[in-house]
Protein backbone atom coordinates (compact mmCIF):
# COMPACT_ATOMS: atom_id res chain seq x y z
CA UNK A 1 0.00 0.00 0.00
CA UNK A 2 3.23 2.22 0.87
CA UNK A 3 4.03 1.58 -2.70
CA UNK A 4 8.16 1.54 -1.91
CA UNK A 5 9.78 1.86 -5.26
CA UNK A 6 13.46 1.20 -6.35
CA UNK A 7 15.36 4.18 -5.12
CA UNK A 8 12.97 5.69 -3.17
CA UNK A 9 13.13 7.35 0.56
CA UNK A 10 10.55 5.82 3.14
CA UNK A 11 10.26 6.20 6.98
CA UNK A 12 9.46 3.85 9.01
CA UNK A 13 8.06 5.38 12.53
CA UNK A 14 7.99 3.26 15.73
CA UNK A 15 10.28 0.87 14.10
CA UNK A 16 10.33 -1.61 16.82
CA UNK A 17 12.87 -4.22 15.42
CA UNK A 18 12.93 -3.27 12.70
CA UNK A 19 10.46 -5.66 10.54
CA UNK A 20 8.70 -3.36 8.12
CA UNK A 21 12.13 -1.44 7.84
CA UNK A 22 13.80 -4.59 6.67
CA UNK A 23 10.93 -5.04 4.25
CA UNK A 24 10.68 -1.65 2.79
CA UNK A 25 14.77 -2.46 2.43
CA UNK A 26 13.85 -5.07 0.24
CA UNK A 27 11.62 -2.90 -1.95
CA UNK A 28 13.50 0.50 -2.56
CA UNK A 29 16.74 -1.53 -2.96
CA UNK A 30 20.26 -0.12 -3.03
CA UNK A 31 19.25 3.05 -4.90
CA UNK A 32 16.72 3.82 -2.21
CA UNK A 33 17.13 5.06 1.64
CA UNK A 34 14.93 3.77 4.72
CA UNK A 35 14.90 5.46 7.93
CA UNK A 36 13.65 3.30 10.69
CA UNK A 37 12.39 5.72 13.92
CA UNK A 38 12.13 4.77 17.58
CA UNK A 39 12.76 6.24 20.95
CA UNK A 40 13.20 2.94 22.67
CA UNK A 41 17.31 2.51 22.19
CA UNK A 42 17.30 -0.96 22.89
CA UNK A 43 14.21 -1.91 20.27
CA UNK A 44 16.86 0.24 17.96
CA UNK A 45 19.80 -2.05 19.22
CA UNK A 46 17.64 -4.47 18.23
CA UNK A 47 16.85 -3.97 14.55
CA UNK A 48 20.27 -2.78 14.03
CA UNK A 49 21.26 -6.66 14.70
CA UNK A 50 18.42 -7.83 12.10
CA UNK A 51 20.03 -5.35 9.38
CA UNK A 52 20.10 -6.64 6.02
CA UNK A 53 21.53 -4.02 4.09
CA UNK A 54 23.06 -0.12 4.11
CA UNK A 55 19.96 1.18 2.63
CA UNK A 56 18.47 0.59 5.99
CA UNK A 57 19.25 2.99 8.77
CA UNK A 58 17.84 3.25 12.44
CA UNK A 59 17.91 6.05 14.63
CA UNK A 60 16.52 6.72 17.80
CA UNK A 61 13.90 9.88 17.42
CA UNK A 62 10.33 10.71 18.58
CA UNK A 63 7.40 10.16 16.56
CA UNK A 64 6.27 13.67 17.54
CA UNK A 65 8.98 15.05 16.01
CA UNK A 66 11.07 13.06 13.57
CA UNK A 67 14.53 14.31 12.00
CA UNK A 68 13.69 14.65 8.59
CA UNK A 69 13.03 17.89 5.94
CA UNK A 70 9.36 18.65 5.04
CA UNK A 71 8.73 17.04 1.66
CA UNK A 72 11.42 14.78 1.52
CA UNK A 73 9.79 11.02 1.76
CA UNK A 74 7.89 9.13 -0.35
CA UNK A 75 6.31 6.99 1.73
CA UNK A 76 5.91 6.78 5.83
CA UNK A 77 4.63 3.90 7.49
CA UNK A 78 3.97 3.25 11.39
CA UNK A 79 2.86 -0.38 12.57
CA UNK A 80 1.43 -1.24 15.61
CA UNK A 81 2.47 2.22 16.83
CA UNK A 82 -0.22 4.84 16.91
CA UNK A 83 -1.99 3.35 19.60
CA UNK A 84 1.37 3.46 21.55
CA UNK A 85 1.88 7.52 21.05
CA UNK A 86 1.15 10.36 23.28
CA UNK A 87 -0.10 12.17 20.87
CA UNK A 88 -1.53 10.21 17.87
CA UNK A 89 -2.78 13.52 16.13
CA UNK A 90 0.26 15.27 16.15
CA UNK A 91 2.28 11.73 14.83
CA UNK A 92 0.18 11.82 11.83
CA UNK A 93 0.71 15.72 11.36
CA UNK A 94 4.50 15.36 11.74
CA UNK A 95 4.28 12.25 9.10
CA UNK A 96 2.83 13.64 6.65
CA UNK A 97 4.49 16.79 6.74
CA UNK A 98 7.84 15.19 5.88
CA UNK A 99 6.31 13.56 3.00
CA UNK A 100 6.29 14.82 -0.32
CA UNK A 101 3.41 16.14 -2.30
CA UNK A 102 1.66 12.70 -3.98
CA UNK A 103 3.88 10.21 -0.91
CA UNK A 104 2.05 7.89 0.55
CA UNK A 105 1.65 7.47 4.56
CA UNK A 106 0.76 3.52 5.62
CA UNK A 107 -0.89 3.08 9.23
CA UNK A 108 -1.06 -0.41 10.33
CA UNK A 109 -3.38 -1.08 14.06
CA UNK A 110 -5.32 -3.11 15.94
CA UNK A 111 -9.39 -2.44 15.77
CA UNK A 112 -12.86 -3.58 16.39
CA UNK A 113 -15.22 -4.73 13.71
CA UNK A 114 -18.26 -3.26 13.66
CA UNK A 115 -20.46 -6.34 13.07
CA UNK A 116 -21.37 -7.63 16.72
CA UNK A 117 -20.50 -11.26 16.16
CA UNK A 118 -16.78 -10.88 15.15
CA UNK A 119 -16.73 -7.58 17.37
CA UNK A 120 -17.51 -10.24 20.46
CA UNK A 121 -15.28 -12.82 18.82
CA UNK A 122 -12.50 -10.76 18.49
CA UNK A 123 -12.78 -8.56 21.74
CA UNK A 124 -12.70 -12.72 23.51
CA UNK A 125 -9.82 -13.10 21.86
CA UNK A 126 -7.81 -9.96 22.69
CA UNK A 127 -8.91 -9.90 26.68
CA UNK A 128 -8.64 -14.06 27.35
CA UNK A 129 -6.22 -15.38 24.31
CA UNK A 130 -3.89 -12.75 24.14
CA UNK A 131 -3.03 -12.22 28.04
CA UNK A 132 -3.29 -16.61 28.16
CA UNK A 133 -0.04 -16.72 25.54
CA UNK A 134 1.14 -13.75 26.82
CA UNK A 135 1.34 -15.87 30.69
CA UNK A 136 2.09 -18.99 29.04
CA UNK A 137 5.25 -17.05 27.72
CA UNK A 138 6.46 -14.99 30.32
CA UNK A 139 5.20 -11.94 29.23
CA UNK A 140 2.05 -11.41 31.09
CA UNK A 141 2.12 -7.80 31.69
CA UNK A 142 3.27 -7.09 27.95
CA UNK A 143 0.26 -8.98 26.69
CA UNK A 144 -2.21 -7.28 29.18
CA UNK A 145 -0.88 -4.10 27.69
CA UNK A 146 -1.53 -5.13 24.37
CA UNK A 147 -5.22 -6.36 25.23
CA UNK A 148 -5.90 -3.12 27.36
CA UNK A 149 -4.74 -0.78 24.66
CA UNK A 150 -6.48 -2.29 21.89
CA UNK A 151 -9.49 -2.06 23.91
CA UNK A 152 -8.67 2.08 25.02
CA UNK A 153 -7.58 2.84 21.49
CA UNK A 154 -9.76 5.05 18.39
CA UNK A 155 -11.39 2.84 16.26
CA UNK A 156 -10.41 2.47 12.30
CA UNK A 157 -12.90 5.51 11.60
CA UNK A 158 -11.28 7.61 14.11
CA UNK A 159 -7.88 6.62 13.01
CA UNK A 160 -9.41 7.82 9.29
CA UNK A 161 -10.12 11.16 10.42
CA UNK A 162 -7.32 11.85 12.05
CA UNK A 163 -5.42 10.91 9.07
CA UNK A 164 -7.26 13.33 7.02
CA UNK A 165 -7.08 16.30 9.39
CA UNK A 166 -3.29 15.68 8.57
CA UNK A 167 -4.19 16.64 5.32
CA UNK A 168 -4.02 13.09 3.78
CA UNK A 169 -6.83 12.44 0.71
CA UNK A 170 -7.75 9.50 -1.26
CA UNK A 171 -7.98 7.07 1.80
CA UNK A 172 -8.44 3.17 1.90
CA UNK A 173 -8.76 1.12 4.36
CA UNK A 174 -7.82 -2.51 4.38
CA UNK A 175 -9.75 -4.79 6.87
CA UNK A 176 -7.67 -7.42 7.93
CA UNK A 177 -7.60 -10.66 10.38
CA UNK A 178 -11.33 -10.98 10.54
CA UNK A 179 -11.71 -6.68 11.47
CA UNK A 180 -9.35 -6.78 14.05
CA UNK A 181 -6.78 -5.20 12.05
CA UNK A 182 -6.91 -2.15 9.69
CA UNK A 183 -4.05 -1.33 6.87
CA UNK A 184 -4.87 2.95 6.25
CA UNK A 185 -3.30 4.62 3.49
CA UNK A 186 -3.61 8.18 2.92
CA UNK A 187 -1.82 10.42 0.11
CA UNK A 188 -0.38 13.91 1.10
CA UNK A 189 -2.07 16.55 -1.03
C1 LIG B 1 4.14 -2.60 19.24
S1 LIG B 1 5.71 -1.93 18.80
C2 LIG B 1 5.63 -2.03 17.04
C3 LIG B 1 6.97 -2.23 16.41
C4 LIG B 1 7.00 -2.48 14.92
N1 LIG B 1 6.49 -1.35 14.17
C5 LIG B 1 6.30 -3.75 14.55
O1 LIG B 1 5.26 -3.71 13.88
O2 LIG B 1 6.78 -4.83 14.92
C6 LIG B 1 5.52 -0.19 19.12
C7 LIG B 1 6.83 0.57 19.09
O3 LIG B 1 6.53 1.97 19.16
C8 LIG B 1 7.58 2.61 19.87
N2 LIG B 1 7.10 3.92 20.29
C9 LIG B 1 6.08 4.20 21.12
N3 LIG B 1 5.92 5.54 21.25
C10 LIG B 1 6.86 6.12 20.47
C11 LIG B 1 7.21 7.46 20.16
N4 LIG B 1 6.55 8.49 20.69
N5 LIG B 1 8.22 7.70 19.30
C12 LIG B 1 8.90 6.66 18.75
N6 LIG B 1 8.64 5.37 19.00
C13 LIG B 1 7.62 5.09 19.86
C14 LIG B 1 7.91 1.63 20.98
O4 LIG B 1 9.20 1.84 21.51
C15 LIG B 1 7.78 0.27 20.24
O5 LIG B 1 9.01 -0.16 19.72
Amino acid sequence: MAEPQPGCTAVDVCTGTGDLAEELGRRVGSQGVVLGFDFCPAMVQRAEIKRRGDMVRYSVADAHCLPCRSGSVDCATIAFGIRNVGDPERVFAEMARVLRVGGRLVCLEFGLPQDPVRRWLVRAYERAVIPLLGLLMGRREAYSYLAGSIAAFAGPDSVREMMSRAGLTALETKEMNLGSVYAHRGVKL
